[in-house]
């Protein structure tokens, strides 16, 4: 136990936790969001899908508690070493230090992550608590299109999806670049597949509440 507390205390085992945890929820998105686009297909292929769900409720139970503690050790050490980050560079401010990191989307995965957080406690709150909550049967297509008739709501769902974009768009390579999968010849290709998976993750996320609030009349 002794080697394992002292990995997971230090700054290098942190980094690995937030990058592993990172990798399962990369996966998590893709399954999630292959799931949601069934609400392109309407009413009947959405309930259908929710409904096979449903009969594997203690299988989604265990994902459910996974998700939770992956959710929560990503943001705990993502949390913890922009802090320790933080105090080490204000304290190297005398001597002139530039950050190393320079582009766009590294400097903001603490504030795109952030907001990603809110975002994800309303969706939460508004999907996943009144669907397993209610005290009635709840349509679970009904519930997601009738948030999305909300401007406010979609709006706030689009400009989450774009910060997801951001965030995904430096986490994918800094997690490969954790475990080492950085060699010169595999880092462009790495580069280039996490932009593409943030574009798509970004875009596709985006569709369901544009489409639902502008094209789709009717709820
Ligand atoms: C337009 C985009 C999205 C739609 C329509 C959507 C839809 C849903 C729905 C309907 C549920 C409830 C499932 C149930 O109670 O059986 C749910 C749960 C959940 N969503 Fe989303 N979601 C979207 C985006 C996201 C994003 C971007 C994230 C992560 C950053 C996310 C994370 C979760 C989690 C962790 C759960 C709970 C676990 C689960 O039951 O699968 N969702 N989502």
């Amino acid at each position: 136990m002794g080697w394992f507390s002292k990995f997971i205390n230090s700054s290098i085992g942190k980094k690995f936790i937030m990058s592993f945890t990172g990798i399962l929820l990369i996966i998590f998105l893709i399954i999630h969001l292959l799931g949601n686009l069934s609400l392109f297909a309407g009413e009947n292929a959405f309930n259908n899908y929710a409904g096979t769900l449903e009969k594997f409720k203690p299988l989604v139970r265990v994902i459910e508690v996974l998700l939770t503690i992956i959710f929560v050790l990503h943001i705990y050490n993502a949390v913890y070493l922009w802090w320790t980050n933080r105090i080490a560079k204000s304290k190297l401010y005398a001597v002139n230090a530039r950050s190393k990191e320079t582009n766009i989307f590294a400097r903001t995965t603490i504030q795109s992550g952030s907001i990603i957080f809110i975002f994800l406690v309303i969706h939460l709150k508004t999907f996943w608590y009144a669907s397993n909550f209610s005290a009635a049967d709840v349509n679970l297509y009904k519930l997601v299109t009738g948030w999305f008739a909300n401007p406010v709501y979609s709006y706030f769902y689009i400009f989450a999806m774009i910060l997801l974009g951001f965030h995904l768009n430096h986490g994918f390579q800094s997690a490969f670049q954790t475990f080492g999968w950085n060699h010169k010849k595999y880092f462009r290709l790495i580069q280039t597949i996490g932009t593409v998976y943030s574009i798509l993750m970004a875009v596709l996320f985006a569709t369901i509440p544009v489409y639902f609030l502008f094209f789709h009349g009717g709820h």
